[in-house]
């Protein structure tokens, strides 16, 4: 028997209120049981790194815990791994884990667009860029799943704030939606078909999310042929019956005896059809089978926390490295100063519903004695951790503390970041820079020890303003929130035991208000107006060329990369629906070391109609080489790549013309370059009564109709408006419509009706 005949069966036997009842959770974290169908719950379980099963009583925030499980990279840590294959390995793990402990979905991946750097949930999030964003998380989810485990891809959409975030509306015109805010869901949902997705809290353009049937019904299934569930975020649903009507299926947590009984009256009154929720139940039910079919797992939890350290290390982000000053040689006599309280008190996960119960955590200088056996480490806390302002006196004697450990030490490690309560769900940033007893600790080394180098280690979510210190720093090794693995793998990097090959998933801006958003963040009276349009993070900085302290894709090894030989050339037609343009490039590793190389292709188009960004994300691959040794990359962009949405046209396009394609390093250290001719069938206006008189002019049929229509005066020139270029070049851009009622022109009202067709002229 099918699934579907399976579900059809079930569907059959059940009573409108057993119906009712399974499109609403039977309590915090299960679906509905029907005991007298045969219809068991299944539970939903927290949280994208690492799993969050509440044991019996649930409290939403994690503060009552959760059973232990890894805690693997953060999102904002793993997506600078930019390796899918690694967001793979990552997501069967966490699935295999989900499988053991008997849970049907993991809520997650997020794949909302970091829009701000001050956005509270931004380390749960994966990149600023869509493309970068989706691919990762179609390797998360293709993971989960392998394992049978469902995986709920949150928060769709448009949810890219903290504030207001139950309320309010995401003011986003449907250009931004479609390049910026949806292709990351778009990629996931038909590369890895993920068994759910979550809607978001807020509205978009004015309607709850909830019940937003374009989004819900018409984009998700319609379009990209969604054939899951989709369940409420916690507590997003409204209007139940509206919701459902939208294609909303599972309502989380249930509203226990208002909800179920408002679709029984609504369908009873005949204001919903019940085929409607039929269709919602049976998706239940299906995810039910689903859950259902596969066998028990036994994960070995030090095999999984050896992959959190691997991915770890693939995730951190080495911004500087001045001197060749990292990796740290392990030489007898290297005393190295180990500053910082997260050294010892490692902050690698971020709060709400993603906290994790860990199996165990590597702590920073316990894992670097290790890697370090031959060198000595002196310790220094440097500075409180904690909520509230410090007792100057002590803050002062810490300060003192961590200076007397680096006189003299041959390099300072300081382990700085943002303490728990600086980021997390529930609220948003209001600043980006790190606490100042952290930079004034940093400027002091400078100051009063400036013999020693001093190297810095970066925990935290969300972005954090480098610029008013990294130069005190002979080397940044931003590690983001890099999980329960983080300190081995930092260990693993500052030895040299690994190479580090993380790259940027989003821009490290010199200052807040240079971001392309921050006039527009985070909104006021209920709405947030997304006024930068498609120029969010790099499309930004660099269309308005602002300086940035690290770039989007940024990242250092211990080797270095040489780019030659790009070749690009085109297959296919746009006309014909099959366009391939392959890139290929070859890099060599001109280094002494092996290393990993995260290889960029980016596309622009410079002689756009429309405003776009110079540059976008269109492909990237991670390589790893041996000194010395040199391999071709390719990569594949179709029509869609290089088109834009039209909102006229409602539909992606593409325009024929120059194209530039770039290879690179990342979106600032663009190594090839090559500006190539697509063709594309030429975009027609719209010839309508308000198309104006230029664009009939411009239009290869329209023009000569219309020359035509007017036609020539005795004298053989051009008759009324035609014949007078000054008066073209003013009212040229009216609507032919309008230009009808002005006397003397040459243009009637006959002449718009026959050539924009019959009827008014209604453009
Ligand atoms: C969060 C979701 C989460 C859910 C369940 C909500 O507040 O927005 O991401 O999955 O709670 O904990």
């Amino acid at each position: 028997m099918t699934d579907q005949d399976a579900v059809a069966g079930l569907l059959g036997g059940l009573t409108l209120d057993q119906k009712a009842a399974l499109c609403l959770g039977s309590d915090f974290w299960h679906t509905a049981p029907v005991p007298a169908a045969g219809i068991e719950p299944v539970m939903l379980s927290d949280g994208p790194h690492g799993l969050r099963k509440q044991p019996d009583r649930a409290d939403h925030a994690g503060i009552g815990g959760s059973v232990p499980a890894t805690c693997f990279p953060t999102a904002s840590a793993l997506a600078c791994s930019w390796d899918p294959g690694l967001a793979r390995e990552v997501g069967a793990a966490l699935g295999a884990e989900a499988r053991a402990q008997d849970i049907a979905v993991v809520l997650g991946p997020g794949v909302n667009i970091k829009r701000s750097p001050l956005c509270g949930r931004n380390f749960e999030y994966l990149s600023e860029d869509p493309f970068l964003a989706g691919r990762l998380a179609a390797g998360l989810v293709d993971g989960l799943q392998s394992q049978q485990v469902g995986a709920c891809v949150k928060h769709f959409a448009a949810n890219n704030q903290e504030t207001d975030r139950l309320r309010v509306s995401a003011d986003v015109d449907e250009r931004t939606l479609r390049e910026i805010y949806l292709p990351a869901f778009e990629h996931v949902v038909t590369a890895a078909r993920p068994w759910s997705v979550m809607c978001a809290y807020n509205k978009i353009n004015g309607e709850y999310a909830s019940q937003h049937r374009w989004l819900l019904t018409e984009v998700l299934r319609d379009e990209w042929g969604f054939d899951g569930l989709v369940m409420s975020d916690w507590g997003a649903v409204h209007d139940r019956v509206a919701a459902l009507a939208a294609g909303l299926d599972l309502e989380m947590p249930p509203d226990l005896g208002f909800s179920d009984r408002a679709i029984v009256a609504a369908v009873t009154a005949g204001r919903l059809a019940e085929a409607v929720l039929d269709q919602a139940v049976s998706r239940v039910l299906r995810l039910v089978l689903r859950a259902r079919a596969r066998r028990p797992a036994d994960p070995d939890p030090r095999a999984h926390h050896a992959l959190a350290r691997r991915a770890a290390a693939e995730s951190l982000v080495l911004l500087k490295n001045d001197g060749g000053v990292l990796p740290l040689p392990d030489a007898p006599g290297l005393t190295v100063a180990v500053l910082g309280e997260f050294a010892r008190a490692p902050r690698f996960q971020g709060a709400g519903s993603s906290q994790v119960s860990p199996t165990q955590v590597d702590v920073p200088l316990d894992e670097l004695a290790r890697a370090l056996p031959s060198a000595a480490l002196r310790f220094a806390p440097g500075f409180a951790l904690g909520a509230g302002p410090e007792d100057p006196d002590r803050a002062e004697a810490l300060a003192q503390e961590a200076l007397r450990a680096a006189a003299g030490a041959d390099v300072a490690v300081c382990f700085l970041g943002l303490p728990p309560d600086a980021e997390s769900e529930g609220f948003d940033r209001v600043h980006i820079d790190l606490p100042a007893a952290q930079t004034s600790l940093l400027g002091r080394l400078a100051a009063e020890v400036p013999g020693t180098p001093v190297v810095v280690v970066l925990a935290n979510g969300s972005a954090v303003r480098t610029s008013p210190w990294d130069r005190a720093a002979a080397a940044v090794l931003e590690c983001w929130l890099a999980g329960q693995g983080a300190g081995g793998a930092i260990a693993d990097v500052l030895s040299g035991a690994v190479s580090p090959s993380g790259r940027l998933a989003e821009t490290i801006p010199r200052r807040l208000p240079d971001g392309p958003s921050y006039l527009n963040f985070p909104g006021e009276e209920g709405h947030v107006r997304y006024g930068e349009g498609v120029f969010v993070g790099y499309r930004g900085y660099d269309a308005a060329g602002l300086p940035v302290s690290y770039p989007f894709g940024h990242g250092l090894g211990y080797t270095t990369f040489g780019y030659s030989g790009l070749r690009v050339s085109q297959a296919g037609s746009a006309a014909g629906g099959d366009l391939a343009i392959t890139v290929a490039a070859e890099i060599r590793n001109t280094g002494r070391r092996a290393g990993q190389e995260v290889v960029q292709c980016y596309a622009g188009a410079p002689a756009a109609s429309v405003a776009r960004p110079p540059r976008e994300l269109k492909g990237f691959t991670k390589i790893t080489l041996e000194p010395g040794a040199a391999r071709e990359v390719r990569f594949t962009l179709t029509a869609r790549d290089l088109s834009y949405w039209s909102v006229r046209r409602e539909g992606w396009v593409l325009e024929p013309g120059e194209f530039r394609i770039d290879v690179g390093a990342s979106s600032r250290d663009i190594r090839l370059s090559q500006v190539i001719e697509v063709s594309a069938p030429p975009l027609r206006p719209v010839l309508s009564g308000l198309a104006t008189l230029e664009e009939w002019l411009a239009d290869a049929g329209g023009g000569p109709a219309l020359r035509a229509a007017i036609g020539t005066g005795p004298d053989g020139r051009p008759r009324g408006i035609l014949g007078n270029p000054e008066l073209l070049k003013i009212i040229g851009n009216f609507p032919l419509s309008t230009l009808a009622a002005f006397p003397g022109l040459g243009v009637t009202h006959d002449i718009v009706r026959t050539l924009a067709g019959g009827g008014p002229p209604d453009g």
